[in-house]
């Protein structure tokens, strides 16, 4: 089986109990933190800050993945850095230029973090060649981005083996899949070679055993076909 990470995307928990919730996601078993950052103006929804980035660092030691759904993270990104998280990541789609996004990743990566560069469910895999010399991870949108709890939409995941090919010869590269990944969906993104099952409201909702979960997304995803070529 191919050992898979799981990412516990936060967006769905409960925001008055992050001690709890942080607790509960350790003793689940997942391997990072994914915190999806919403500016309502990149997408039609807002989540939250530096400072609660910042103050989830200080509540585990579980890698940090942001994920920022912003239109300007240059803007905001010396705030993002020193909220101390692990990698930040940021949407090709935003209105900046090719030069802009590698000046970014150069300061994301120059502070010592990985960077990383999401795509949306239309953005075609191969807009990321430019910027294969910047990257340690890509996220792979299966939904639209904005929300928590949506469907998986299967056509895009496809881009995740695209990826993979891309990055092949890169050791510690990381390809994430994000959005409706549960599992009775890790199975499909598993086949398409993914290294990193971010999941949300399959681990929060009502009756559901989080520590199950994370066990068969690991498991489902592990144990999909991949062929590397
Ligand atoms: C969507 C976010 C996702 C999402 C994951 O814009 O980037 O990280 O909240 O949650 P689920 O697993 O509920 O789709
Ligand atoms: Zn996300």
């Amino acid at each position: 089986m191919r050992k898979i990470e799981v990412a516990a995307s936060i967006t769905t928990a409960d925001f008055g109990n992050l001690y709890r919730v942080v607790r509960k996601l350790e003793r689940a078993g997942v391997d990072r933190l994914h915190l999806d950052v919403m500016d309502g103006h990149f997408v039609p929804n807002i989540t939250f800050g530096p400072d609660v980035c910042a103050a989830v660092r200080r509540l585990t030691d579980l890698p940090i993945d942001v994920h920022l759904m912003i239109s300007e993270p240059a803007r905001y990104l010396e705030r993002f850095i020193a909220a101390g998280t692990d990698t930040i990541t940021f949407h090709y789609e935003i209105g900046d230029s090719a030069h802009g996004k590698h000046a970014t990743l150069a300061r994301i990566r120059d502070a010592g973090r990985g960077a990383g560069l999401a795509i949306s469910p239309s953005t075609p895999a191969k807009v990321l060649r430019d910027f294969a010399d910047d990257l340690s991870l890509v996220i792979v949108m299966t939904v639209e981005p904005g929300f928590g709890g949506q469907h998986f939409m299967p056509g895009p995941a496809g881009k995740i083996a695209e990826v993979r090919r891309m990055f092949n010869d890169r050791p510690r590269f990381s390809v994430h899949a994000d959005g409706g990944v549960s599992a009775d969906t890790a199975e499909v993104v598993g086949g398409y070679g993914v290294t990193t099952c971010i999941v949300g409201s399959a681990l929060f909702q009502r009756g559901r055993d989080t520590a199950l979960e994370v066990q068969e997304v690991k498991r489902a995803a592990g144990n999909a076909r991949y062929d590397a070529r």
